[in-house]
């Protein structure tokens, strides 16, 4: 077992949106440690891939599920202690990101990113603390964004889901820390996935995202490249081990400088 993720091994943990991803990455990096998991999204497909090249034992359950019904988040987790035992850890991961002005931006996108990013983040961490709350342990983990902290032309929805994200976490943190439960954020800067290629397509550039750019991105990235997915992984599994168990109610960013500290 890595020293650095000391108390992981044979505890439960549920990864959100790991079909793909920070998600992928951090069911690789728990499944390491020695956890047994559960991954859950929306992508039946994807969750069978990584399910495999997690060895396909009976450690690693697969359950495909719409995050933002609250029905079938609640069934999801009933599901996932039935298989596993008590969920020690959880990283909620799912997120996505919608690009456009404002004043051009849709109801729709604007419904469907508050309704993927701050309702599933909502619902997935209330069922959780739920059941973690009679047990008086437990860490929660949500990935927000440095977008909660930074603003971004074309990211107006994105960056205050996030935000709602990074402090609707922090108050969780405080109803659960006399019951023993930790609630922290992690918060990725530009992190090498499919969402980052997306961006790149849409808005037409890619290097201003790691030189900075006036018109878009006010700041680059110090460091100079992307980060990996598994770079974020390290600091959400931190937070799940015993390494960790005086830290609540942060907001962890990781980001090779790009909000500058703040
Ligand atoms: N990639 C980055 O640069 C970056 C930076 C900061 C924050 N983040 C955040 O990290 C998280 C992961 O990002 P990523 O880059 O891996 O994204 P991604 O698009 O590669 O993966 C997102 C995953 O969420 C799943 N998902 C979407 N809607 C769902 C739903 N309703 N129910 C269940 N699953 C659903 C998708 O199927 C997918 O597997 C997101 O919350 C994102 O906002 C990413």
């Amino acid at each position: 077992m890595s020293e650095e993720f000391a108390g992981l091994r044979g505890t439960v943990g549920l990864v959100t949106g790991a079909a793909t991803g920070i998600g992928e990455g951090v069911a690789q990096k728990l499944h390491a440690a020695g956890m047994r998991l559960a991954i859950a999204d929306i992508d039946g497909e994807g969750l069978a891939r990584v399910a495999e090249s997690l060895g396909g034992g009976d450690d690693v359950r697969a359950f495909t599920v719409d995050v933002t019904d609250g029905t079938a988040v609640n069934n999801c987790v009933a599901e996932v202690e039935d298989a596993l035992g008590p969920i020690d850890g959880l990283a909620h991961v799912v997120g996505i990101q919608r690009i456009g002005a404002i004043v051009d931006f849709s109801e729709e996108d604007f419904d469907a990113t508050f309704t993927i990013n701050v309702r599933a983040a909502f619902l997935v961490a209330k069922a959780v603390a739920a059941r973690m709350l009679p047990r008086e342990r437990g860490s929660i983990v949500s990935v927000a964004s440095t977008a909660a902290r930074t603003p971004r032309v074309k990211q107006g929805a994105y960056c205050g889901s996030k935000a709602a994200i990074a402090q609707m976490m922090k108050v969780l943190g405080l109803e659960l820390a006399p019951h023993n439960i930790r609630v922290n954020c992690v918060s990725p800067g530009v992190t090498d996935t499919g969402m980052v290629k997306r961006l790149i397509d849409s808005m037409g550039f890619s290097e201003e995202i790691l030189k900075g750019s006036l018109d878009n991105f006010r700041v680059g990235v110090p460091m100079g490249r992307l980060a990996r997915s598994e770079e974020i992984a390290d600091v959400i599994a931190f937070l799940l081990s015993s390494r960790s168990t005086y830290l609540t109610m942060q907001d962890i960013v990781v980001d090779g400088g790009g909000a500058l500290g703040a």
